[in-house]
Parts: C-alpha cells; structure tokens; sequence
C-alpha cells in the first residue's frame, strides 16, 4: 500500500503564522505537525510515501524530511498548484500510486491511541475503508449516518443538519479505483473535487467500510488557532505524564523495523543536543540495546 500526505490549503484560518510556512509545518508541543500523520502511516506499515503541498511551501518539507531515508522510507515531493480539493491528491499522485491501493492521511490530522489504523491498514482488500468519530460540532464535517445495525447509510459534507455525531477523519484507505472514481467527478460548488464525493461512490457501489474509533481514541485537527493551542496541550500533558513521545516518525520506523538499531544510533548521532535527542537516546536505543 501507498501512503499520501496531503499537507497543501491556504491555512487561512491561522493567518499570520501561515504567512511564513504552512499549517502543517508550523509546532505542534514539540514538533512540526507533518510529523504526526507521517508517524501514523509508518506504524501503518507504509513505506512509500508521496508528500503533496503547494509549490511555495514544498522546499520546505524537502528540508524538513529529506527523501525519506533516514525514516527507512522513500518520499516522492508533488505540488498541487491550487488548493482544489482533497480527492484531487489521486490525480496529482496518479503515477505514484500506480496499481496499488493507497492511504490518504491530511498534513493537520493528529491521532492517537489503539490500534485500529494498524489493523485497518493490514486487513484492506479492497473498495474503501473510511473511519466514523464522535464529535460535538459534526456541522465542520463529512458526516457519517449508521443504520441500526451499524451499517453507513449516507455520507453528506458540511450539513447544515447533521444526521448524526460521526464526522470522518482525515485519513481514507482506497484500492486502485479511486483514481478512475476521482477522474469522473465534477468540481463541487465550492470548486473542489470533494473526498466526500468519493465516499459517496463507494458507498454507491456497496464497497465502503466505515469503523467507528473507539470513545478512547484522540483525534486532533490543528487547523484553527484554538486547536492548534489544545493539540499541543493534549500532546504535552501526555508526554509528560507518560514520558513517551507521540508523532516520533524516528522511533515508529525503528519499531517497524525500517531501520536497525545500527542506523537509528546513526541517525540519533546527527541530532543536535537537544530534548529530541535525549528521548530518542534514551527511551528508544538504550531500551534496545537492554533488550537485546
Ligand atoms: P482545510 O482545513 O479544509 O483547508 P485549509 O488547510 O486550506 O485551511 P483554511 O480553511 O484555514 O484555509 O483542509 C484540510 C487539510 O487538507 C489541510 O491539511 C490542507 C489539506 N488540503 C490540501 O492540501 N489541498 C486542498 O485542496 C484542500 C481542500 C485541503
């Protein structure tokens, strides 16, 4: 399986931070946030990565991520030139994807907890696996109505009245169609190729899965000011209480074991002296090295 991060927008709802560098590279606690969604595809198993973001932005995740190799991982850089539309990733990334299926995961989703993406990732098939959240403000959404067996009977983007409570989060697992699905949608009002569209095919065809995450679950999304605020709180408070790091792409792709405890040392050497360094020296390679 293929991994996308879609990390372009405008950000406009955290001018003027965004006037320097994108939302999604601006910190979250104690790192910039692209690294929590790339954290989440490596401990999904994904290798292969295309990152997309606009072409102003783009240098900057090539400086911040490199090709990939010091997360055992390959990163393909592509730029979408105008923000029009999640679905239109599949496109940009067409030659990316190839015959593949593919996960779509947004630059500004942090999630946190469980294993539910590692299973969902291991056990896809086929048609589209998509996952359903309980929120209070499902309005800012696609949302998610179950029947009463639990089945997803409608999916509607933004509706004024909502049928249920389940938004769903920014991160999509397709199979190979979903490139022929985004090519014969029409732009939506507001001028985007909609994910929810996609969805709705799905569903339309009977191959969408739609899993609920758990009450226990975080799922954070930074986009607003006060957001971005409480997910770098939530972050904290639990780093600090448990002393682990959450969105450490480094540690995942050890634990994946996309580089060795060797290449990890490498690595780890190459960082300055810094908080970062110590967790990684620490918690992860000291462990190792007292487990082996
Ligand atoms: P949004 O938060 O809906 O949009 P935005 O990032 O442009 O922010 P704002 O509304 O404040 O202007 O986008 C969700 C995520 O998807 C975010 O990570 C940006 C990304 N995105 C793209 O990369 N390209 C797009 O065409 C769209 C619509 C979103």
């Amino acid at each position: 399986m293929k991994g996308i991060i879609l990390a372009g927008g405008a950000g406009s709802r955290l001018y003027p931070l965004t006037l320097v560098a994108s939302k999604q590279l601006q910190p979250v606690y104690d790192k910039p946030m692209v690294y929590y969604p790339l954290t989440t595809l490596i401990e999904g198993g994904i290798r292969d990565i295309c990152l997309i973001s606009t072409p102003q932005d783009l240098p900057r995740f090539r400086q911040l991520l490199g090709d990939g190799s010091r997360f055992g991982l390959t990163i393909d850089y592509r730029e979408q030139a105008k923000p029009e539309g999640i679905a239109q990733a599949f496109l940009i990334a067409e030659s990316f994807i190839g015959n593949d299926s593919v996960a779509l995961i947004l630059g500004d989703n942090i999630f946190y907890g469980g294993d539910t993406f590692q299973r969902a990732f291991a056990d896809f098939k086929s048609g589209a696996t998509i996952f359903g959240y309980h929120v209070n403000d499902p309005e800012r959404y696609g949302v998610v109505e179950f029947d009463a067996q639990g089945k997803a009977v409608s999916i509607e983007e933004k509706p004024k009245s909502p049928k249920s409570n389940f938004a769903v989060p920014g991160l999509y697992i397709y199979d190979n169609e979903v490139v022929c699905i985004t090519k014969a949608l029409q732009p939506s009002a507001r001028g985007e190729l909609e994910i929810t569209a996609v969805n709705v095919e799905y569903l339309r065809r009977g191959a969408l899965h739609v899993q609920r995450l758990a009450r226990g679950f975080a799922w954070l999304d930074a986009g607003t000011s006060s957001s971005l605020h409480d997910a770098s709180a939530y972050v904290q408070t639990i780093e600090k209480r448990a002393g682990i790091k959450i969105g450490c792409p480094e540690e995942a792709a050890f634990r994946q074991g996309f580089v060795s405890l060797v290449q990890l040392e490498d690595i780890v050497g190459k960082i300055p002296n810094c908080e970062y360094r110590a967790y990684l020296e620490a918690e992860v390679i000291a462990e190792a090295r007292r487990l082996q």
